[in-house]
């Protein structure tokens, strides 16, 4: 049986390309070795990065028993704690998957339509005519508005302002390059004084850390049976023993639902904003689409549009924010396709490399939302909520969140790109986002067809 290829650069080489170029990374390595690789990372594991749709089946149709995934997210355990689902594996994983999902789906998740609607035309009213705005700050104060408000159930306050704050500093420091890179040199990550990054890093962890056991004390202390938050759900959930979740696993939790819910969605909802005003006929169709709608608009109408429906699929499938799903570490052998794996084996079936495949995506660098209204892909040949038992628990929210931020700015603003230059997809954290965009307010929906036409003119 045949190894997978691996490139002959050094470790640390290929550690440097996977922090500061992932994707040109992976073109690379995938134009030279084809559909399955192996890459050896500093002293790390070798991964193998999959591609072909017949191998994301094979991992994505087998016993989920077969894979651990949680230890393979060691990355995130210093922010997120070892509590966090994203960290656990096997039963304990699976008990906190059937206690998050409901919140994210069917009545409970259309319940946050109005809410979302109000929270953007709040974020948005502060932008001014003619004033170019770096676009993904607003898109990320929107939804962690939505996530803390919606979700969390958190009321106006100094608290929900505070956690707003300090959340955001967090991220800006995971998501840095260098936030990432400290992750691999653990000297980085230690405590030399208030002034020092690893310092500063855990002084605000203790900070965000008061502030979510403040508000899960004061819910402990005052319980409301009417309220349907998800911290009120997880407070009185019980597990087979009749045990409650601890403090710090309630945490952990909402750590990593704040963390993993809101950068991921405005990431995706800023990429959308780029293609829809890079591309006039996007812009067009979507518009009309739009306008054939009747106030006042009903959330669910608006989720069910088929060209704002592609044109979501379209941004999650070029550039997949998520670009690698968690890694499957085998616990027996496997085979997929003509390799067979050992134990103990690390696969990443890669999103980003299967979004580009020439054979299902004709001219995949071509941003074009037709093609999910020409043909249905199958969940191997599109997965940008990754699949089986870890697929993504905010998958439909996020895509819900997305449709309706997009409705409400386009229905309201005529906005032009600041700058004719294209936006560069870059590494955040563990994500990947558009380096820059900026944007400019043209005028209200009156002077809409004049914004077109300034987009076409570019
Ligand atoms: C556009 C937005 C989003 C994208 C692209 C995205 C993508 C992903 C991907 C690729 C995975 C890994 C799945 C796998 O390994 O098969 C994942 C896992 C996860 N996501 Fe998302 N996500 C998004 C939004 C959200 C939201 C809104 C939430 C919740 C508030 C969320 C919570 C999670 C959690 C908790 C996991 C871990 C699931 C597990 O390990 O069982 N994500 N997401």
């Amino acid at each position: 049986m045949k190894a997978p290829p691996s490139p002959q650069t050094s470790t640390l080489w290929n550690l440097m390309q996977w922090i500061i170029r992932p994707l040109p990374f992976l073109d690379e390595c995938a134009k030279r070795y084809g559909d399955c690789f192996a890459i050896p990372f500093g002293n790390l594991p070798k991964l193998v990065f999959l591609s072909h749709p017949q191998a994301i089946e094979t991992i994505f149709t087998a016993n989920p028993n077969l894979f651990d995934s949680g230890r393979g997210n060691w990355i995130l355990r210093s922010t997120l704690g070892d509590h966090s689902i994203l960290l656990l594996d096997g039963e304990r994983h699976q008990r906190q998957r059937q206690l998050l999902l409901p919140p994210f789906h069917g009545e409970r998740m259309r319940a946050y339509g109005q809410l979302i609607v109000q929270i953007t035309e709040e974020v948005t009213h502060q932008w001014q005519v003619g004033q170019p705005f770096a676009v993904r700050p607003h898109m990320q104060e929107i939804s962690l508005q939505t996530i803390l408000q919606a979700v969390f159930g958190l009321r106006e306050g100094d608290r929900l302002q505070q956690l707003t704050q300090e959340i955001g500093t967090l991220l800006d420091y995971t998501t840095s390059r260098f936030g990432f890179a400290t992750a691999f040199f653990p000297v980085l990550q230690q405590d030399f004084g208030a002034w020092s990054p690893g310092g500063r890093f855990i002084r605000l962890k203790e900070r965000i850390d008061q502030l979510l056991y403040a508000e899960i004390h004061d819910r402990r202390a005052h319980p409301d049976p009417s309220r349907t938050d998800i911290l009120s759900m997880l407070l009185s959930a019980k597990d087979a023993e009749g045990q409650s979740m601890t403090d710090q696993e309630l945490r952990d939790e909402l750590l990593t639902l704040l963390v993993a819910g809101h950068e991921t969605t405005a990431t995706a909802i800023t990429w959308a904003l780029y293609w829809i005003h890079r591309l006039p006929s996007v812009k067009e169709k979507l518009l009309a689409e739009l306008d054939g709608l009747q106030p006042p608009f009903d959330p669910m109408t608006i989720a069910r549009l088929p060209y704002l429906n592609a044109v979501c699929s379209e941004t999650l499938r070029i550039y997949p924010v998520g670009f690698i799903t968690e890694l499957r570490i085998t616990k027996a052998p496997i085979r997929v396709m003509d390799y067979e794996f050992g134990a103990e084996t690390y696969l990443v079936p890669c999103i980003y490399l299967a979004h580009q495949r020439e054979d299902v995506y004709p001219n995949p660098q071509q941003f074009k939302p037709e093609r999910f209204l020409e043909r249905q892909f199958s969940p191997f040949e599109y997965f940008p909520f990754g699949g089986s038992h870890r697929r993504c628990i905010g998958a439909a929210f996020a895509l819900f969140e997305m449709k309706l931020v997009l409705a409400t700015i386009l229905s309201q603003y005529g906005l032009t790109l600041a700058t004719s230059r294209p936006a560069r997809p870059i590494r955040r954290g563990v994500t990947i986002a558009p380096d820059r965009v900026q944007m400019i307010v043209t005028g209200d929906r009156s002077t809409q067809k004049q914004a077109l036409s300034t987009v076409m003119r570019q």
